[in-house]
């Protein structure tokens, strides 16, 4: 059977991006496969977050979690600071982890273009921490989207090389993984990149109608189609590209077709695109709130996550001492 891995920060509610880059993949794979999904609070500090926040930033996202379908009894669910071995884990990987290949990742230099006073050192090895999360358990499959590629590229560079160099094979190389086989990069609503919880770009799980409404309606567009052959706008692309996501098929197909011959209606494509996010998202907002004020249900999910969590992190680590060569006296 294989083993299925993925985690969010908890910086904030969870996005359309987070929900069908990561989420929704997970939730199907929980049926067929061991599955272990976290709550990355440790990633979440290299953002310096209050204190006071710290613990209800955590609870919103597993409550978030819970309500996309993320079922307590089929998956593992817990928290990335309550199993010490992947700290452990982290330590050991960074010893053959080189500067150089850090500083080259994409998401590095974003952070380091965007905030050039806070360029910390957790920061420069954020991969490596995420490349112990998904090898304690021994991952197989990691649902994450797009931007999540290159991580992947070094957890599997990380888990060859400590195999390579302690002639063991306790790593597999983990695969980025979509149930519609590329993974997706979900828009912003500005018209530029992708959504995100720092860009304010952003339709939130926990926004109701007449928000998503609102924010939809308000999506950058362009002053219509430029004609037959002519390359669609940026703009367009990205409401397409979130039709694809929540509409079917033969809607989309509608849309694509009145914008080819020239009759499209931007306020008909944004007011079906409100209502087909709203029929994903509406059911799960209605359960948040019930499930964030269930503070028994919520030790019981993450009390059983953290044991089952703890116990597959301490086999890993068993191996791995092993290999690294540490003995008891
Ligand atoms: P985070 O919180 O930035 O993102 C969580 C997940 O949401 C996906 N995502 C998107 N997917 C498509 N389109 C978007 N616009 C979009 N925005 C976010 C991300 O790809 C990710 O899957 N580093 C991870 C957290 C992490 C992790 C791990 C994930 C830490 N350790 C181990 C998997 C395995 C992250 O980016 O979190």
């Amino acid at each position: 059977m294989k083993t299925v891995l993925s985690g969010i920060r908890s910086t904030g509610h969870l996005h359309l991006g987070n929900y069908f880059g990561a989420l929704r993949n997970f939730a199907q794979l929980q049926h067929q496969a061991k599955c272990f999904f976290f709550i990355a609070d440790l990633h979440s500090l290299t953002t310096h977050p209050k204190a006071e926040d710290f613990h209800s930033n955590v609870k919103i996202i597993l409550s978030e979690y819970l309500a996309s379908g993320l079922d307590p009894e089929k998956s593992t669910l817990f928290v990335q600071s309550s199993v010490p071995q992947v700290c452990e884990l982290y330590v050991l990987l960074n010893m053959l982890t080189y500067k150089g290949e850090l500083e080259r990742t994409a998401s590095f230099k974003d952070k380091v273009r965007l905030n050039p006073q806070n360029v910390n050192a957790g920061l420069l090895t954020y991969p490596v921490l995420m490349a112990a999360d998904i090898l304690v358990h021994r991952a197989d499959w990691v649902p994450v989207g797009k931007d999540q590629e290159q991580h992947l590229e070094i957890t599997r560079l990380l888990a060859r090389r400590f195999n390579k160099l302690y002639n063991v094979a306790v790593f597999p190389e983990p695969e980025a993984y979509n149930f519609g086989s590329n993974l997706v990069k979900i828009p912003g609503l500005d018209g530029s990149g992708k959504m995100g919880k720092s860009e304010g770009n952003g339709i939130y799980l926990i926004d109701d109608q007449k928000t998503i409404t609102k924010k939809v309606m308000r999506a950058v567009t362009d002053s219509g189609p430029a004609g037959k052959g002519s390359p669609m706008s940026q703009e367009i692309t990205n409401l397409f590209t979130l039709l694809s996501v929540v509409s079917e098929p033969a809607v989309v197909q509608h849309f694509r077709d009145q914008y080819d011959n020239g009759t499209i209606r931007y306020g008909d494509l944004k007011k079906q695109l409100a209502e087909d996010i709203c029929k994903h998202t509406l059911p799960i907002k209605a359960r948040i709130e019930e499930i964030y004020n269930d503070d028994a249900y919520l030790k019981y999910v993450i009390d059983k996550g953290t044991e089952e969590a703890r116990s597959s992190a301490r086999a890993t680590m068993e191996l791995v001492r092993e290999a690294v060569g540490f003995k008891v006296f």
